[in-house]
């Protein structure tokens, strides 16, 4: 059984905010790339996102770039959007359909969707060269709950062992068979870390998002993840019957075989280093961060539902688009005006409150992970 803990059970140990270089030096950005988001493992999008042989999604993981594809056996590959004789980046558009396997634009050589370099043209007369040593280099990647997760390591952790604490913790949920409604994407002007602070604790949440707190009380909330990776617990719904949305109420059918207890919470988790899950009685939202600059990050946000949702009118699924999209924009203006004023001569770190003792704790996260 999970122990869940108040906010302000959580001890903070006096700690205070970070110092201003974590979210305004291109020094700790690069460190962080290289500690973090090129040897941990990341969201990088749905398993139906690459649904069928040759279809792919491509993902920029700081300097990095990679390709998403399935395989003819339909496994789930990646590798890095890198050639192989010139190293030309080989596709550029977000997301696709390769027809005939993998081909590099500049001197036509083609790649199997297994990764196997299969033309090289010309290259017969090269001596000693086999196409066999010139696969494309691999990223490795997992499957879980209908995600797909990528390690830029040479050598990374196992997936399982990695995700030991969450591998079967929302089976409840079935999030392997919800299917998105929607997905948009945000330009942040802010650090990262900002965004997993802010999501960290809802200290903000009455001054920040009026609407939401009239649906789920801010000091609700009780978490059973709070050292570590993967950090959150649930939030109080009020209203029976009732939902995170704009008229209050659900918007979809149950997303899982939920205990009722379930059906009156909101569970939000971050999962380091670049994935919120918000999971709803009625609907799922997963955000995912992909830093861009040390002042600037791409989020996507996708809500997903019951399938069976879409063909029952009297759902409508904006009901909760609409509402997270506006909760989602109140999140960024501050997380922006922090990157303002973090980035000023007269910031230094404040003290954190009991309210955000997991901002604290992801903290902790990010100095174990970065190596400091
Ligand atoms: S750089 Fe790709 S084929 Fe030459
Ligand atoms: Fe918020």
């Amino acid at each position: 059984m999970s122990t869940f803990l108040r906010a302000t059970e959580i001890p903070t140990h006096g700690a205070m905010t970070a110092p201003a270089s974590w979210f305004t030096s291109p020094v700790r950005y690069a460190r962080e790339l290289d500690r973090i988001f090129h040897r941990r493992w990341l969201c990088a999008c749905r398993s139906s996102d690459v649904a069928h042989p040759g279809d792919y999604a491509v993902r920029t993981v700081g300097t990095e770039s990679v390709i998403i594809t399935r395989d003819e056996h339909g496994a789930p590959r990646a590798f890095h959007n890198v050639c192989r004789h010139r190293g030309t980046r080989l596709c550029e558009a977000s997301r696709g359909h390769f027809d005939a396997g993998i081909q590099c634009p500049y001197h036509a050589w083609t790649y199997a969707l297994d990764g196997r370099l299969v033309g090289a043209p010309h290259m017969s007369g090269t001596e000693g060269f086999d196409r066999s040593d010139w696969p494309l280099h691999a990223v490795a990647i997992a499957e879980w709950e209908g995600w797909l997760f990528i390690n830029l390591d040479r050598e990374p952790e196992p997936f399982a062992t990695a995700f030991a604490a969450l591998i079967s913790r929302f089976a409840r949920f079935r999030l392997a068979t919800l299917v998105p409604a929607r997905r948009i994407e945000y330009d942040v002007r802010a650090n990262w870390k900002l965004i997993h602070q802010n999501y960290s604790e809802c200290y903000h949440c009455s001054p920040v998002h009026p609407a939401l707190v009239r649906l789920t009380p801010a000091t609700s909330g009780e978490n059973d993840l709070y050292e570590g990776p993967f950090l959150g617990g649930f939030m109080v719904i009020t209203q029976p019957g009732g939902s995170m949305s704009t008229s209050g109420r659900a918007c979809g059918l149950p997303v899982g075989e939920l205990p009722h207890e379930d059906l009156q919470r909101v569970y939000y988790y971050s999962i380091f280093p670049n994935m919120l899950l918000s999971l709803h009685p009625d609907y799922v939202m997963a955000h995912t961060l992909w830093p861009e600059a040390p002042d600037r990050t791409r989020v996507t946000c996708e809500w997903l539902f019951n399938p069976a949702t879409f063909a029952d009118a009297s759902f409508d699924t904006d009901d909760a688009i609409a509402f997270w999209d506006m909760t989602n924009a109140q999140d960024w203006h501050v997380c922006e005006l922090s990157q303002l004023g973090v980035s000023s001569a007269a910031y230094a770190p404040g003290p954190y409150s009991s309210r955000e003792s997991l901002s604290v704790a992801f903290d902790a996260e990010v100095r174990r992970s970065a190596g400091d």
